[in-house]
Parts: structure tokens; C-alpha cells; sequence
């Protein structure tokens, strides 16, 4: 389906349907407020009617602002797919509204359908989007922009959604060769014999019972004089059973998502490449497989990370910090960036705390925590900063070793794991730095938001807003 901005008035542009957005104030003056009233229309925020004589689909918003609109959008394209309409147009008079349009008709559009012998058939082929105020060309900006951050949003879906079997850490780093080559990134990739030289020991004890070889997969944009250097690292778990520290039957479906922090970086560094941002952007991402076996990693090991502190293994289900304590270092090592950020499906405890729909930000720089809620704020993500603090640091202290992969206690397990990071974080990097867990809001099983039924694309959207803004 195409999505265009035109500079002509709407009754130049012929299309099948249009969209109108109403509030409820709105509705009281609408011209076909009546025929509204017999179906029963509102204009609830998420509400929508469609007028077939009129060739109109009426939206109901609580206010005319991005998020509502963002919102029912994607509630409109769902509908609309199902229609036989081929194509569609709205009036827009207000800039700040294109993007919000662009990520609820391309976000809630999106449907994943790789594994279905029978795909859908949508007759909806063009949704014209009319903008025709002076600030044209700006609006086009804006537009072009929305457009690569839904499609990179859509892609890391895309990769989230990929069955464990058919996205392994070696296919993995495939698939990131080949967007490197695409999106003409430079690409490296470090396989289990380069990643013993590194001394990646606590990555490699992860993916030590899997039959895929553990990836750490480095790709980096770097345009000519960046006004800054970025870091970014995701946890890419190919596939979390738990290890021996097995996970329950139930708890294990849905582990293929494991990797949607890695697909996240992936998504970022893909829609940062194609916006030409001038910012330099290298992606670090470990691609393992947690799985069982007679050489599986154990609880009771200590391993030697490769910054060289001991790690007393007490649960091999808490491995997404054990490969993020390598790549981490390794990050650091190569690059000295301006800023940091991982992101990691890294604990319930996350979902526990701030649930499902919502990424905890953890750091030490409560300026920069600042600036990246206000970013998600803009981008229509939901983000929480969840507080570090000296107690909670105590209870990853180990009796044999340097520190222990999980807590002694079993409250503030996204902060504890956030704290174990903060272990491997280089003392003049603390303030460069951040950890997105999105074990809760990267995936889901009911529709949300733009969301549907899978990957969300978590954190695609709130960093590229950031990026933008450097
Ligand atoms: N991948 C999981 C975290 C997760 C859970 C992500 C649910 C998405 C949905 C992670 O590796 C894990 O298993 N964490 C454990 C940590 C515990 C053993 C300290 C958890 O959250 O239970
Ligand atoms: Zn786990
Ligand atoms: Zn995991």
C-alpha cells in the first residue's frame, strides 16, 4: 500500500473514501450529524462509522491531537482493509498531525503473514494524505521522515515475529549483512572462535548448549563530519528457554521475542541511515540461543567476563545480561561514543512494574532519562524511569565471585538487572548511558495502540525521534 502527500485540494483528488476526524464538540455542528446519530456514533476516541453514500469514514478522537489521532487511525486502517475501497484521503491542516497519520495507518496496517499459505487480500492500494498549506516542503520533510521510521518500525517487526528456527544467531547476522549492504553500513561480524579471542566469556557460556553458533554482529553508519557518536547494543537471545534453569511450559512461548532488543538497534540504525541523519551510529548486538544440553552452562558457574569480572551464575534464565555484559565491553572498547543506550526484553519484573505497554528507562543522568521521555512523549511510545538506588545494588552482591547474575531478593528485579549492567559500564561512560527494557512492551498477543497481534517494533520510533533531535 502507498502513502503520499499532495499539495492539491481535496476535491481535485479522487479517490473511493475519505476520513474525517470528530470530536464530540465537533459532532454537534458536523453536516451529517443526523445519519451519525441513527448508527450510533459518538465520536468516542477509537470510534469510527462509515457513511458508505457519503463515501466517508467518520473517526472519533477525544481531542484533535496526535495521539488520539495516531490512535484511531490505526483503528480506520484495520477497517478499511476489509472494505473493497482501492483508495483514500483526508484533510490535514496541521503538520504536527502527518507523522502521527503516517505511523497509525502504517503500524496498524501491518500484519505478519510469512507462515500463512493463504495471504490476505487487501484491496486498499493508496491513502493521499492532503496538506495544502505554505509550508509544503517542510510537510514533505516531515512525511518522508514518519514514513522510514513506520517502515524500520515494521521491519524489526518483521524480525521479532521470524520463528527461532528460521532466525538464528547465524541467520542473524545474515540478515544484518545484508541491510548493511543495502543501506551501505560497514558490517562486522565476530563468530564463537573471534569471540573466544575477545575473551566474550559470559556470551559464549550462554549459547554454549545451542546447536547455531553465537554471533556478536557490529554495524556502523558513518556519515562524513557526525555531530555526534552513538552507541547502541541489544540483546538478541535468538531464542530464551531458560537454560537449565528451565522456563515453564507457558512462560517459554513467545521467547522467540527475546531478540527484539537487537531487532530494535537493527530497525534504528536502518531508519537513521536512510533519513541521512549526520549523526555516526554503530550497533552491537549478541545473537545467542539460551537452550539445555550436557555442555550447557549451569547454575553454580562462575565466568570470567570478558572486562574481566567474575560472574557467580545463579540462574541461567537471567542470561540477557550475561551476553550485555560482554557486548557492552565491547562496545565501550571499540567506540567512544557521545551516548549509550542498550535495549533488552531483560525481566518480567519490568512488565511487573510498569506493565505490558510501557519500556523502563534506567540510568544515571536524570537530564538525559529527561530528554528521551520526552522524545518517546513525541514518538507516541510509552516510557517510565524506573530509580536506581545503593540498596538494591547490594543484593547482586555475590559470596564467591564479583557479582552475582540475579538478586537475593525478590522485589525490584528490572532495577537489579538494570544495576548488573551498570556493573560493566565504564566509569566515564555512567552519564552517557541508558538501558531500555522492553520485555513488555516489544511484544504482545492482543492489539494496542498501533499494535497488532506480535512484535511491536519497541523503541524504533522513541530513538529515532532522539536522533532527530541531536
Ligand atoms: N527474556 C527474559 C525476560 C522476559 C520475560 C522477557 C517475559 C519478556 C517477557 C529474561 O531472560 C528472563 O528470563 N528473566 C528472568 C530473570 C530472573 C531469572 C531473575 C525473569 O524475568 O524471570
Ligand atoms: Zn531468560
Ligand atoms: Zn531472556
Amino acid at each position: 500500500m502507498n502513502i503520499q502527500l499532495l499539495n492539491q485540494n481535496i476535491s481535485d483528488t479522487k479517490t473511493d473514501i475519505s476520513l474525517e476526524y470528530l470530536t464530540k464538540k465537533a459532532l454537534k455542528k458536523n453536516k451529517n450529524k443526523k445519519a451519525l446519530k441513527v448508527a450510533g456514533f459518538s465520536a468516542t476516541q477509537d470510534s469510527i462509522c462509515f457513511l458508505h453514500n457519503k463515501n466517508t469514514l467518520i473517526c472519533g478522537v477525544e481531542t484533535v491531537d496526535a495521539q488520539s489521532v495516531r490512535s484511531v487511525s490505526a483503528v480506520a486502517m484495520k477497517a478499511l482493509k476489509s472494505t473493497n475501497y482501492k483508495s483514500a484521503n483526508i484533510l490535514v491542516d496541521d503538520m504536527t498531525l502527518i507523522a502521527a497519520l503516517v505511523e497509525g495507518f502504517v503500524l496498524g496496517g501491518y500484519s505478519f503473514e510469512q507462515y500463512k499459505t493463504k495471504k490476505s487480500k487487501c484491496s486498499l492500494k493508496e491513502i493521499s494524505l492532503i496538506y495544502i498549506k505554505d509550508d509544503y516542503k517542510k510537510a514533505i520533510n516531515v512525511f518522508s521522515d514518519a514514513i522510514i521510521v513506520a517502515d524500520a518500525t515494521c521491519f524489526t517487526r518483521d524480525i521479532v515475529n521470524t520463528t527461532p528456527e528460521d532466525l538464528t544467531p547465524p541467520t542473524f547476522a545474515k540478515l544484518a549483512k545484508r541491510l548493511a549492504k543495502e543501506n551501505d553500513l560497514e558490517c562486522k561480524i565476530l563468530n564463537e572462535k573471534a569471540l573466544k579471542k575477545e575473551n566474550c566469556h559470559a556470551m559464549l557460556a550462554v549459547g554454549r548448549a545451542s546447536r547455531h553458533e553465537s554471533q556478536l554482529i557490529h554495524l556502523s553508519y558513518k556519515p562524513k563530519n557526525p555531530k555526534k557518536v552513538i552507541n547502541l547494543i541489544g540483546k538478541g537471545l535468538t531464542y530464551d528457554s531458560g537454560g537449565l534453569s528451565l522456563k515453564p511450559a507457558t512462560s517459554m512461548v513467545s521467547m522467540k521475542m527475546d531478540k527484539a532488543g537487537a531487532c530494535a538497534v537493527l530497525g534504528i540504525i536502518k531508519a537513521a541511515s536512510e533519513m541521512k541523519l549526520d549523526v555516526e551510529i554503530h550497533a552491537f548486538i549478541g545473537a545467542v540461543e539460551n537452550m539445555i544440553g550436557g555442555n550447557a552452562y549451569k547454575p553454580d558457574d562462575v565466568l570470567v567476563s570478558r572486562s574481566g569480572k567474575t560472574i557467580e551464575v545463579r540462574n541461567t534464565d537471567a542470561e540477557g545480561r550475561l551476553v550485555l555484559a560482554d557486548v557492552l565491553d565491547y562496545a565501550q572498547d571499540k567506540v567512544n561514543a557521545d551516548y549509550m543506550f542498550d535495549f533488552a526484553t531483560l525481566t518480567g519484573a519490568c512488565m511487573v512494574a510498569v506493565g505490558q505497554y510501557t519500556t523502563g528507562v534506567m540510568g544515571h543522568s536524570s537530564k538525559l532519562k529527561h530528554t528521551l521521555g520526552k522524545a518517546a512523549t513525541n514518538a507516541g511510545e510509552l516510557t517510565a524511569s524506573l530509580p536506581f538506588n545503593k540498596h538494591l545494588k547490594k543484593q547482586i552482591k555475590s559470596e564467591i565471585a564479583d557479582i552475582c547474575n540475579i538478586s537475593n531478593k525478590p522485589y525490584g528485579g528490572a532495577i537489579t538487572a538494570g544495576l548488573f549492567l551498570d556493573a560493566f559500564i565504564k566509569e566515564e561512560n555512567k552519564d552517557k548511558w541508558l538501558h531500555f527494557d522492553i520485555a513488555g512492551s516489544a511484544y504482545t498477543e492482543s492489539p494496542w495502540d498501533v499494535n497488532v497481534y506480535g512484535g511491536t517494533g519497541a523503541g524504533v520510533r522513541f530513538m529515532s525521534e532522539f536522533l532527530k533531535n541531536i
